[in-house]
């Protein structure tokens, strides 16, 4: 397949040519960071690429819907998709060097039989309501890192369980990646910017901003010391009061290993997903002791 030079960023639609490419860089001695989304790009998915630039000297910025994290019953079909305003987006940054939109015959191609599951971190929380998301994850950010092999890869925080699993990946399968965390960028009511947020109607929008109030309070309460499942509590009839239809989970959890904690002696991490018509929204906070 040839190179597609019709848009303002050189686009590899295969294998071949984003390695063309890639190895080309490393070649030459530059360090090249990849950056893996799903698409429908929004300034938190810029912030990543804005964060990759200041980690390696090309930019890839990897754009593919992967079918096998979505269950039959997600969206997939109706998840935006938008590869021209996407790819404008990351031109006006000026420093992403190629987009790798791989077509799915190239990421799966016919007979293909192997799936990675890492277990640990990626039980529970999101797995719960969508168990076989980690491993669709998991498989395809193994096959970017194959087919691109960059020295240092960007995920955000706000899939924090996600940035776990993929942490326990790389060091398992001695993937030679560096993995770095970029923080959660924000609208203006503390909502967390998702490709998602397009399925919200106005009242919901509204609503949604809160989920980050209540994530916030029960951060505090269990810096104050009050117990995490008490705290927990709380936050859930909040939410539900606030007007969410319903808390898949809310539970604070050991920052690094996601285990369920009973009291705060490490860094700990609040988790949780809401439902909000047909949304299903997911955000994290970072549980700060108090300074004394
Ligand atoms: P996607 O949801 O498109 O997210 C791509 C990357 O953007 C992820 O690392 C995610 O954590 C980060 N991100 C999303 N919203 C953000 C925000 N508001 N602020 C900062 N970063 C944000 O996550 C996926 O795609 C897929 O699971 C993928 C890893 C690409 C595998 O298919």
């Amino acid at each position: 397949m040839p190179l597609d030079t019709s848009f303002p960023i050189p686009v590899a639609r295969s294998v071949a040519d984003l390695r063309k490419i890639v190895f080309g860089w490393r070649r030459a001695g530059e360090r090249v960071a990849l950056v893996p989304t799903m698409g429908a790009l929004h300034a938190g998915h810029l912030s990543l690429s804005e964060a990759a630039r200041a980690q390696a000297n090309r930019v890839v910025v990897s754009i593919f819907v992967n079918p096998t994290q979505f269950a039959p019953n997600e969206d997939f079909e109706r998840y935006p998709r938008n590869l021209g305003s996407d790819i404008e987006k990351l031109a006006r940054q000026g420093f992403v060097g190629l987009v790798y939109a791989p077509t799915a015959a190239e990421m799966y191609p016919n007979g293909f039989s192997t799936a990675i599951r890492v277990a640990g971190v990626s039980e529970g929380l999101e797995s719960a309501a969508r168990p076989h998301f980690f491993g669709g994850v998991a498989t395809v950010v193994a096959k970017l890192f194959m087919q691109a092999q960059p020295d240092v890869a960007i995920f955000g925080e706000k899939d924090y369980q996600q940035l776990l699993v993929i942490r326990r990946l790389v060091r398992d399968l001695d993937i030679p990646v560096e993995i770095v965390a970029a923080p959660t960028l924000r609208e203006h009511d503390g909502l967390a910017m998702s490709s998602r947020n397009a399925y919200l109607t106005a009242p919901e929008r509204k609503i949604a901003g809160f989920l980050n109030t209540v994530l916030g309070e029960v951060a505090a309460a269990v810096a104050g010391g009050k117990s995490p499942s008490e705290a927990c509590n709380t936050g859930r009839a909040r939410l539900l009061k606030l007007g969410f239809a319903a808390v898949d989970y809310l539970e604070v959890r050991d920052a690094d290993s996601l285990d369920p904690i009973e009291m705060l002696n490490e860094p700990a991490r609040v988790l949780a997903a809401v439902r909000l018509g047909g949304t299903r929204l997911i955000d994290n906070a970072p549980v700060l002791p108090k300074a004394d």
